[in-house]
């Protein structure tokens, strides 16, 4: 697709008609490399090009809000957009864009505790004298919290240039071995949102974090290990993020997961000169705008040059075309569930169950997790963290949705064949304050529809009723706090409790504590909100990469009082692309831990190519809600697996060479590219097509008629080795390696190789995505990339 870049380059034009030639907006203008000496002298010459469209070094003074000066040069500012037009002709300038905000990939939602919810990688070695070092942009850190305790740490690395920038509620002491760094950013911010403390007083400048998002990604990236972790004193079980002696640079430039262009694009240029390894980033925007129109794109690109690896979050909107973070230089990142579940079954009078899953009715936004947790308490205490079983197999204890156990059976009453005198049924059914007749649902487990469950339990207990249990066909945005014991099935289990309402003359039934199940199958699936393909902006390249866990995530937060106990916590558990994007991140930190010499697209390769695409059962990983099968556009590669990616056997690597061959592919000009990077460029003749990028996955958009994809592999094993191709046939095309077979003799060695893709002669016309696999397998390693084509 060539529009990436020629879009970018004609977005001015457009804006200059649109916009009112003398209102300002903030811009952020970009000029790539430089060979100033120094900050003062790139802010000096700022100055003077910006004094050359506006007419005085004065007014240019005042416009400025960031000079960016470490990794890359431009600056930000305040511009008519005319003037922006001006700037953007200039020949140093690669591009002008207006800063834009960018949101926090969570979801919010109090969401269901568990154990450890990073437990399966506990079992990897601990590389304690790591001194690998991961930048988090987010919203700050809460430096007390115990997962960054720095004991044991050994001194900062010498090569970190970063710094720990005092501020509101934060001094140097809140800095240690393990946050070794610590910058903020609100410029861009406020100029487009007004003065912090406006908005918020609990906005503090400074890198201490108020919100939360933050202390969470950073400590599930590298947070140190912390026994008895808890939520609200319950489910304890350690906490460690998944590279625990790895250290944490942080750079705040999210608000009210909020983060603008201009303060994000300074966090890098901050970030890739302090000297991190990593830079892990749970915030984007949607829909993805063009690469040079972003922030993220660029300054992830500059961090690529610059041999760190960039892993960000996919985004939270769950429907295809809306991953974000999708350059190829990027480790995008999908969500997906742990081997857990939350059962709140009905025990029926007849023996029957009615089996009801939770987990999958968790949306965003939902505040269902927190009273959840706030509701069981008593039930946890009674069973701390010991395995005890109930009648459905061996399940750990959890907690439940409701404050109290049922402890036996009671009778069961339709909400509409209670409705109080001069009300209707219909209106019955809903539960609300004085609808009911107190005498029909007295001692009685009340049956209700389509409510959130909170008020409708509160006006069926005051009525006398003793447990409620909510139908909600389609289970959506639930906002349970429940004041009796309750739970919420959907359309079948509530035809089978009809079924059996109809049969019975007295129908009884108990609800039982929502149990937390571990080792649950099938695991993982993917979460109904993450964010899928096909990439929008480059669709050779499929994204997301990769799948990791996101859903009901416990890590750090700062300490904060729950809602209804008014009880203190310093742990939360949350869901979104946001909480998978640290655990790949963290992945990659113990990857170069072990490989400090590997770069970012090895590391990439290494992750990608040793990914699953089964769950816990042997079949297919599927989706929520409906449990269809999920495809590359849900988890590009598949589900990280740590401990393979250590060793990958063989890897795709790419560099910034390959990087500029495939953005001329895609439209870019060897001018925009050589102030973009510094050097000399000149774009191929004819364009190396994107799909031939050296990328550890294989995607092609627009398949018309047969063509030849090329790849290179590297070998990292030891002595001489065959590995053999292995190919799962997308449907309708037919796919051939050669050569087939590779012979490696010696570590570093590379092969190249053809994929030739041909569509069956009958395709229907009708575009139509189909996906495939190639394993290379040499008996003990299996190097496997999907293979995704776009029939048309
Ligand atoms: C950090 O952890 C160590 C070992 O668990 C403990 O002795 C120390 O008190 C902790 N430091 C802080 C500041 O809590
Ligand atoms: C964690 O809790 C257990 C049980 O309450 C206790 O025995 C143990 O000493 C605690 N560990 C730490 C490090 O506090
Ligand atoms: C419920 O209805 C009763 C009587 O109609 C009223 O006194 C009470 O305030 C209502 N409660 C709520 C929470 O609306
Ligand atoms: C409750 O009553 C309504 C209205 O008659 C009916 O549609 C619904 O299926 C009933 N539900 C159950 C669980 O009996
Ligand atoms: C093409 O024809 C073959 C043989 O008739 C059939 O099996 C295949 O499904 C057809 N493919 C498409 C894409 O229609």
């Amino acid at each position: 697709m060539k529009l990436a870049i020629a879009v970018a380059v004609f977005f001015f034009s457009r804006l200059a008609l649109v916009h009112g030639a003398t209102d300002t907006k903030h811009y952020i203008v970009f000029m790539g490399d430089h060979s100033y000496p120094n900050s003062e002298s790139v802010k000096l010459a700022n100055h003077e090009m910006l004094a050359s469209v506006m007419g005085s070094i004065d007014g240019a003074q005042q416009a400025v809000v960031y000079h960016y000066t470490r990794s890359f040069r431009g600056f930000s500012a305040m511009l008519t957009p005319v003037h922006a037009q001006q700037l953007a002709e200039r020949e140093s300038v690669v591009s002008v864009f207006e800063s834009k905000m960018n949101h926090a990939h969570t979801t919010h939602s109090w969401d269901f505790l568990g154990v450890n919810s990073i437990h399966q990688y506990n079992h990897l070695p601990l590389e304690s004298k790591s001194d690998v070092i991961i930048g988090v942009i987010d919203s700050g850190v809460w430096p007390e919290s115990m997962s960054f305790n720095d004991t044991g740490l050994g001194p900062i690395p010498k090569r970190f240039k970063g710094k720990c920038v005092i501020g509101e509620e934060f001094s140097l002491a809140n800095c240690n071995r393990k946050l070794i760094g610590a910058r903020f950013y609100y410029k861009g911010f406020e100029k487009d949102k007004g003065p912090l403390k406006t908005i918020s007083s609990d906005f503090l400048k400074s890198a201490r974090d108020t919100e939360g998002h933050g202390s969470h990604t950073a400590s599930t990236v590298a947070g140190s290990a912390v026994a008895n972790a808890s939520y609200l004193g319950m489910a304890k079980g350690t906490a460690r993020g998944g590279a625990p002696s790895a250290r944490l640079a942080i750079y705040k430039a999210l608000w009210s997961n909020r983060g603008s262009d201009a303060d994000l694009f300074k966090a890098f240029d901050d970030a890739i000169s302090d000297g991190v390894d990593i830079i892990s980033i749970s915030i984007g925007s949607s829909p993805q705008k063009n690469f040079l129109a972003d922030s993220l794109s660029i300054g992830s690109l500059r961090a690529f040059m610059e041999g760190i690896l960039v892993s960000a979050s996919a985004g939270n909107a769950g429907k295809p075309y809306t991953a974000s973070n999708v350059a190829p230089w990027i480790l995008t990142v999908a969500a997906s569930s742990v081997d857990r579940e939350f059962n709140a079954n009905v025990y029926l009078g007849n023996s029957k169950i009615l089996k009801v899953t939770l987990q999958s009715l968790v949306k965003e936004g939902s505040p269902l997790a927190l009273e959840m947790v706030v509701g069981i308490r008593e039930d946890v205490n009674n069973f701390p963290t010991s395995t005890i079983h109930d009648s459905c197999g061996t399940h750990p204890m959890g907690y439940s949705l409701s404050p109290l156990k049922m402890k036996r059976s009671y009778g069961v009453i339709n909400a509409s064949a209670a409705a109080a005198p001069g009300v209707s049924s219909k209106a019955a059914s809903f539960c609300q304050n004085s609808t009911l007749d107190p005498t029909l649902i007295k001692g009685k487990i009340v049956v209700c529809y389509n409510v959130d469950g909170s008020s409708e339990s509160f006006f069926v207990k005051q009525a006398g009723a003793v447990g409620i249990i909510v139908v909600r066909p389609l289970a959506e945005g639930i906002d349970f706090n429940l004041q009796i014991p309750g739970t919420l099935i959907e359309r079948k289990e509530a035809e089978e409790l009809k079924a059996y309402l109809e049969k019975q003359r007295n129908p009884i039934a108990k609800i039982s504590l929502t149990m937390t199940a571990l080792n649950t199958k099938r695991a993982p699936r993917m979460a109904t909100f993450s964010s899928m393909g096909p990439n929008i902006i480059t669709p050779d390249i499929i994204k997301p990469d990769i799948t990791a866990p996101g859903v009901n995530i416990l890590a750090a937060w700062p300490p904060s009082t729950a809602v209804d106990t008014k009880e203190d916590f310093d742990y939360n558990i949350i869901s979104g692309t946001s909480m998978a994007c640290p655990h790949a991140s963290g992945i990659a930190g113990i990857i170069k831990s072990y490989h400090p010499s590997w770069n970012p697209s090895i590391i990439k390769s290494a992750m990608m190519t040793t990914a699953t695409v089964l769950d816990n059962t042997g079949g297919p990983i599927l989706k929520d809600p409906n449990d269809s099968p999920a495809t590359p556009f849900d988890y590009g590669s598949g589900h990280v697996n740590p401990s393979a990616a250590l060793d990958p056997g063989l890897v795709y690597d790419f560099d910034s060479e390959d990087i500029i061959d495939y953005l001329c592919g895609t439209g870019a000009t060897p001018k925009q590219l050589e102030s973009f990077l510094g050097v000399a460029v000149t774009c191929k003749y004819p364009p190396t097509p994107a799909y031939n990028l050296n990328y550890p996955s294989i995607g092609v958009a627009n398949l018309l008629r047969s063509v030849s994809v090329l790849r290179t592999v590297t070998y990292y094993g030891k002595g001489p080795t065959v590995y053999i191709s292995n190919v799962e046939q997308p449907k309708g095309v037919k796919v051939v390696i050669t050569p087939p077979k590779l012979k490696f003799g010696n570590y570093g060695e590379k092969m190249s190789f053809k994929v030739d893709i041909m569509p069956s002669k009958n395709h229907s016309g009708n575009i139509e995505f189909v996906f495939g696999a190639l394993t290379w397998d040499n008996g003990i390693h299996r190097v496997r990339s999907p293979i995704m084509l776009n029939l048309i």
